[in-house]
């Protein structure tokens, strides 16, 4: 499932970047463009990321 539609980001591709080490939004951004077009996946972004981050 696409997250985010403008830079073509499955959710699939974050938690792939999640098990490279990102762990912030921004890192997220950096590295995949997520985000830096209409927005609108920010929220979506933001859940997916926190339930592939490791409890800490
Ligand atoms: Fe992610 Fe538009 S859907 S920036």
């Amino acid at each position: 499932m696409y997250v985010c539609i403008c830079k073509a980001v499955s959710e699939s591709r974050i938690r792939r970047a999640v098990g490279e080490g990102a762990c912030t939004l921004r890192d997220l951004t950096r590295e995949l463009g997520l985000g830096t077009c209409c927005g609108k996946c920010v929220p979506t972004a933001r859940e997916v990321l926190s339930s592939a981050l490791p409890e800490v």
